[in-house]
């Protein structure tokens, strides 16, 4: 099992970035934190980001038939990219959407998501932990699409 973990603009600069609401940790903390993580469940992963939209919507079609499923936090690509929307529905690979922040307790434009059309579930405002979730919720849903799969 391999899942693509993808990061939107300006996530690169946590730890400086408004740390009242993205936390004081960095970027390569959230990495360790993922890889760590992944590597506690026996997942394979992989983790990028990219501050460019067309970046983003290339890796997630090249997704298709290398990996499992698509973590993505498209940051403020969420609340603008019908692209990014139309990528994850053209691969079709589960995805979860996440935010380190609660994106419904902020300014009204952060409430819609593109992004969240297609994607299985949303995990916020937990910091590194939405993503814990994120991966959680892909692994069983993985697994228990794999088990129907064989008892069919
Ligand atoms: C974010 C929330 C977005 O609204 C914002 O543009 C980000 C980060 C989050 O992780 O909380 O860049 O996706």
């Amino acid at each position: 099992m391999k899942i693509l973990i993808l990061n939107g603009p300006n996530l690169n600069l946590l730890g400086v970035r408004e740390p009242d609401i993205y936390g004081k940790r960095t970027y390569a903390d959230l990495v360790r934190f993922l890889e760590n993580h992944c590597r506690q469940l026996g997942v394979g992963c992989e983790i990028r980001q990219s501050n460019h939209e067309g970046v983003l919507v290339d890796w997630i079609q090249e997704a298709l038939g290398k990996f499992d499923a698509i973590v993505l936090n498209p940051a403020a690509y969420t609340h603008t990219s019908v692209a990014i929307l139309d990528a994850l529905k053209a691969v079709s690979l589960p995805a979860a959407e996440v935010h380190l922040s609660d994106v419904d307790a902020r300014e009204p434009f952060r409430a819609v998501s593109y992004a969240g059309l297609a994607c299985l579930t949303t995990c916020k405002g937990r910091g590194f932990d939405s993503y814990r979730e994120a991966i959680d919720f892909l692994v069983e849903y993985l697994n228990a699409h794999r088990e129907g799969e064989e008892t069919c």
